[in-house]
């Protein structure tokens, strides 16, 4: 064998090393790398919105309103699709009455738009809502998946062994292990991605620090109980998103849970704070409104393009709280007043109120990633500009701005 010879095969041997390694790491099909964007229905109206007739109705409006422009392009169905009981060979079935010509024909559809389709399924023997999981079907349900041609699959964690060896519907029990299961699925994603890639979102909320280990199964988790759509929820998932910014990056993000803006349950500067938040922290940006009835102000709010900007740019670090001399220390459960995180061209730097309102100014030389001198910026949702080496902003109750301050 020649010496160039050798060092062919030294690097093809390597080469194939290097590929095993990141078939263990990730599903290995390069999606993931930014932030998932789209729309889910199960915030809409639960499993009443788990049809073809919502799912189309969504992809047509992502381009009637101009949603699809901006990136939103997943239009993901959560529980209660199927039928109560797989068929005779086992598959899972889909809801005759919600999808009378079956799944296949409407992702079909959606692509035909130039959309993606996502779908929902459950670790344990159930899912939330009590209709079929996948425990013991994976590689099964995996490859009826792959055959219907969907993007997106997240996988909750109801019905699963907790302790004792009971079944609840929701454990949360520390003694108990929930990777196996991910990585069960994972294995059976990865084992049909010839058929097709498939997006993995591991909704094991926050179970087992899922943060450390996630972007080994999938390409996002979830890293905490429900956003039930009140402000509590908001508070305490972006609480528990400021402690765990490292964890997250592109190939595999922190998903903070669908939103609930233009949902009717927030005020606009709650909804400002909560769609401002995820998107600053890198989150999945899941739209959980009904597009066909949205208001105005909540679609100008997921419509933000500086946001978006913020969300999806390369670099993939998501903010996190820094402390301002002077400011108090962040209190565990709450939302910190100052966050800032790098981006591709500059620095975000987000101003919250969910403590109250006030005047909030910070000096460009005390944000992490900027320093001593001069500074443009921009604030997203005002579209205020300047330049100087400070910013102020007054800010009522629960308000949010995002300040994207340039250094390239
Ligand atoms: C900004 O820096 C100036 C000058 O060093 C200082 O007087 C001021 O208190 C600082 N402001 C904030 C909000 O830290």
């Amino acid at each position: 064998m020649s010496s160039n010879m050798r060092s062919a095969v030294a690097i093809s041997i390597l080469a194939s090393a290097l590929q095993v390694n990141a078939l263990e790491r990730r599903i290995p099909d390069g999606q993931g790398l930014t932030p998932l964007m789209g729309w889910s229905s199960w915030n809409v109206a639960q499993c009443d919105a788990a049809s073809a007739r919502y799912a189309l109705d969504t992809a047509n409006n992502f381009i009637s309103l101009g949603l699809k422009d901006l990136g939103y392009d997943h239009v993901n169905i959560d529980d209660c699709w199927s039928t109560r009981e797989r068929d005779s060979e086992g598959n899972l079935v889909p809801d005759p009455n919600k999808w009378p010509n079956g799944i296949r024909a409407v992702v079909d559809e959606i692509h035909g738009l130039g959309l993606k389709f996502g779908l929902y399924g459950c670790a344990g023997t159930l899912t939330c809502a009590s209709f079929p999981g996948s425990w013991g079907y994976e590689e099964q349900d995996a490859r009826l998946l792959a055959e219907w041609d969907i993007d997106f699959w997240k996988h909750d964690n109801c019905f699963t062994p907790c302790d004792n060896g009971a079944l609840p519907q929701t454990c949360w029990s520390g003694n108990i292990d929930t990777r196996p299961w991910y990585a069960t699925f994972r294995d059976a994603l990865i084992a049909v991605s010839d058929i097709k890639p498939i997006t993995f979102n591991l909704c094991n909320w926050g179970r087992n620090s899922v943060w450390e280990w996630g972007a080994d199964y999938g390409h996002s988790w979830r890293i905490e109980g429900d956003n039930w759509g009140d402000w509590e929820s908001v508070i305490r998932i972006g609480a528990r998103a400021s402690t765990i910014a490292e964890f997250s990056r592109p190939g595999g993000f922190n998903d903070l849970d669908m939103l609930f803006v233009g949902n009717g349950v927030l005020t606009e500067s709650q909804e400002r704070l909560h769609f401002g938040l995820w998107a600053i922290a890198k989150s999945p940006l899941i739209i959980g409104a009904d597009l066909n009835t949205i208001g105005d102000s909540s679609l100008t709010i997921l419509k933000n393009k500086a946001l978006i900007d913020i969300n999806q740019d390369s670099l993939g670090v998501p903010a996190e709280p820094f402390v301002p001399p002077g400011a108090p220390a962040p209190v565990n459960g709450q939302i910190y007043p100052y966050w800032a995180g790098p981006l591709s061209d500059g620095v975000v730097i987000g101003l919250s109120a969910a403590n109250g309102a006030g005047t909030f100014s910070v000096n460009f030389s005390d944000v992490p990633g900027l320093g001593e001198g001069s500074f443009s910026w921009e604030e997203a949702y005002s579209g205020t500009t300047g330049t100087g080496t400070s910013i102020s902003f007054d800010l009522a109750q629960d308000d949010f701005v995002a300040i994207k301050v340039t250094t390239q």
